[in-house]
């Protein structure tokens, strides 16, 4: 396993976000997460990521425990995310957001880039070779050089998961990466996401789309007011009646 996810407690004054939430991903999966918003899915994405903390319960990755380490030290140990809300740095160009992202996890580390100590020159050389890849890779290095804003909304999307890429992770948590997207950039988006996990990365996957869930996914979790409620198979998550129900009700909400 990768991923081990033990009894994970998280709550916000009377909220509890995550409750008693236990599951694990095997190396190479595509596994989403599931669930009606407020659902606990991105509380989650931080407790694993670090930028939580959780009130309890534990984090390992493979047989290493990661639970409440600082973020930049789970990115460091092959951890990388998107958020779901698109965070680019504005006047800076497609290849600079890549690069930033890298300095922020790299070896090398912001204070030495800041202070611009002689070896991070080298270090320097291989983050831009990196981040040139990562963006070929993409097919976004036609754009390399133009402002990141200027990027058509989708585009901007896959190259919030080329910064994510380039540090090079081994499992990658992806928090909705179709929010916002039509019908065709959605399956472009499932594409990317099933290239990626041909590199040999595991993908740990938020998302609303039940078309691309159902497409990609190996294995589906679904939470409900911060309670697993299904951990399976897409087809057999499809079928189960809490799921169903769980489902309706938030259609239902909404008329
Ligand atoms: N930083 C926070 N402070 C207070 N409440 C929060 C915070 N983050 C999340 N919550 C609450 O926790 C619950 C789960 O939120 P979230 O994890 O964002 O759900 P999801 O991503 O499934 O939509 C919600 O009730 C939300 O209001
Ligand atoms: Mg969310």
């Amino acid at each position: 396993m990768i991923l081990q996810v033990e009894d994970l407690n998280r709550s916000f004054g009377g909220v509890q976000a995550v409750k008693d939430v236990s599951f694990t991903v095997r190396e190479g999966m595509i596994k989403a997460v599931i669930g009606p918003n407020g659902a606990g899915k991105t509380t989650l994405f931080n407790l694993i990521s670090g930028t939580l903390r959780p009130d309890s319960g534990k984090v390992m990755l493979e047989d290493r425990e990661i639970t409440g380490l600082p973020p930049h030290r789970i990115a460091g140990m092959g951890i990388a995310r998107t958020f779901q809300h698109i965070r680019l740095f504005p006047g800076m160009t497609v290849l600079e957001n890549v690069m930033i992202g890298c300095h922020i996890h790299g070896k090398a580390g912001f204070l030495a880039g800041m202070l611009n100590l002689p070896w991070t020159w080298k270090e320097e050389r291989r983050l831009m070779e990196r981040a040139c890849e990562v963006l070929g890779f993409l097919s976004l290095d036609d754009y390399m050089y133009n402002d990141a804003l200027s990027l058509p909304y989708g585009q901007q999307r896959i190259l919030e998961i080329a910064r994510a890429l380039a540090v090079g992770p081994r499992l990658l948590l992806l928090d909705e990466p179709a929010a916002g997207l039509n019908m065709r950039e959605t399956v472009q988006m499932a594409e990317i996401i099933r290239k990626i996990k041909e590199q040999g990365i595991t993908v740990l996957l938020v998302e609303h789309d039940m078309s691309l869930v159902m497409n990609i996914s190996d294995e589906v979790l679904v939470l409900s007011y911060g309670e697993k409620i299904a951990d399976d198979l897409p087809l057999r998550v499809q079928k189960d009646p809490e799921v169903i129900r769980v489902y309706l009700g938030e259609e239902d909400a909404q008329d």
